[in-house]
């Protein structure tokens, strides 16, 4: 029988979080709390996201779930992306690395396909885009039960009639990237409970909220307007069992960073994370562009990260970053679902 986010123990699902922060140990940890953990395959091989998923599968009996990044068109031009390499080489060379080369990558989308429909995890979300409804149903089929990101009510009216089982709306309030299905345009800026609302009063699915829910009163707010389920990824950051590198764990407690900003500086997509030395320098300059851009950058940033340096790389976070904690994934989920502090 496919799996029901109404099934859980407690309405948090634990936001996919590719490039580090999420880990088998992170997703198993808000499984067993009663929650639901996620398996990002955003910028993994196709081998190793099946090795990911089954180290999860080893930590715990309860449901996962996984998540894709839907392949879209790029919108980069050649020259753009040439002006940003040189725009970029001064701060290459800071690191001792050098501009990546852009090349088209389609995130191994066929065979992460595959690998869902092979190993089954309960349920697969999907973001920057809606799958078509004949891989929807596939999957379906498989007993797997299908959720897109949403970012407007007209990407939600595009992914109910593709056959979403359910949906995550996501408010401009989130971390990371925003799952907006069009890339050539800045995401939407209507709140997050606005926009909840919205959806809930069109379209007669579960749906669950994203975006700036980092305690136990926000979620509350979100259920109350509807949300089946909260989902938080901001507020695992710091957690024991996430993977979110050093320099990204001190600048999420560092007073010196103030603010968080929605820009396409890292990646070509629009993503919210820290201001910092990198988004003071090149916000204005970016074009937008993903994959391309991302693997401009790629290098420098893993470069700033070995040297420690929060201002060489992505500091991916949301609205609510302020008041987030360490602790264990499993206290958290307790206190985001208001059952401790
Ligand atoms: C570090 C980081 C990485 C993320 N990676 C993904 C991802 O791989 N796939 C995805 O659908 N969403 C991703 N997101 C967005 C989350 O799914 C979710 O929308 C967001 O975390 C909710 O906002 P919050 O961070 O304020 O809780 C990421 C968010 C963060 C903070």
């Amino acid at each position: 029988m496919t799996f029901s986010l109404r099934d859980l123990a407690v309405p948090i699902l634990g936001a996919p979080m590719a490039g580090g922060p999420s880990t088998p140990a992170l997703a198993a940890a808000v499984s067993n709390a009663g929650g639901l953990g996620f398996v990002p395959a955003g910028y993994l091989s196709a081998q190793k996201f099946a090795d990911v998923l089954a180290a999860t599968r080893s930590l715990t009996t309860a449901a996962i779930g996984v998540n894709l990044f839907v392949p879209q068109p790029s919108v980069a031009t050649q020259a753009a992306l040439d002006r940003y390499r040189e725009q970029l080489a001064p701060l290459a060379q800071r690191y001792g690395a050098e501009p990546g080369t852009p090349r088209p990558d389609d995130d191994g989308w066929q065979a992460k396909l595959e690998v869902v429909a092979e190993l089954t995890p309960e349920v697969a979300s999907f973001t920057f885009g809606c799958p078509s409804p004949e891989v929807l149903g596939r999957l379906r089929e498989r007993g797997i039960l299908t959720a897109v990101t949403v970012t407007s009510l007209a990407e939600a009216d595009i992914a109910v009639a593709a056959g979403a089982d359910t949906l995550v709306v996501q408010g401009p309030e989130a971390g990371g990237h925003r799952g907006t299905f069009v890339p050539d345009r800045r995401p939407g800026e209507q709140p997050l409970a606005e926009l909840l609302a919205a959806v809930a009063s069109t379209h007669d699915l579960p749906v669950s909220a994203a975006g700036g829910l980092g305690d136990a009163a926000a979620v509350r707010a979100a259920l109350d307007a509807g949300a089946v389920a909260a989902q938080a990824g901001t507020a695992f950051l710091l957690s024991d069992e996430a993977g979110t590198n050093a320099a990204h764990r001190r600048a999420l407690v560092d007073d010196r960073f103030t603010k968080t900003i929605v820009t396409c500086a890292f990646s070509g997509r629009y993503a919210r994370g820290l201001a910092n030395g990198f988004t003071d320098s090149y916000d204005d300059m970016a074009p937008l562009g993903y994959p391309e851009v991302n693997q401009l950058t790629g290098p420098i940033r893993a470069a700033a990260v070995a040297a420690g340096d929060p201002h060489g790389t992505n500091l991916w976070a949301g609205t609510a970053w302020r008041g987030i904690a360490g602790g264990s994934a499993g206290d958290i989920v307790a206190a985001l679902a208001g059952e401790v502090g």
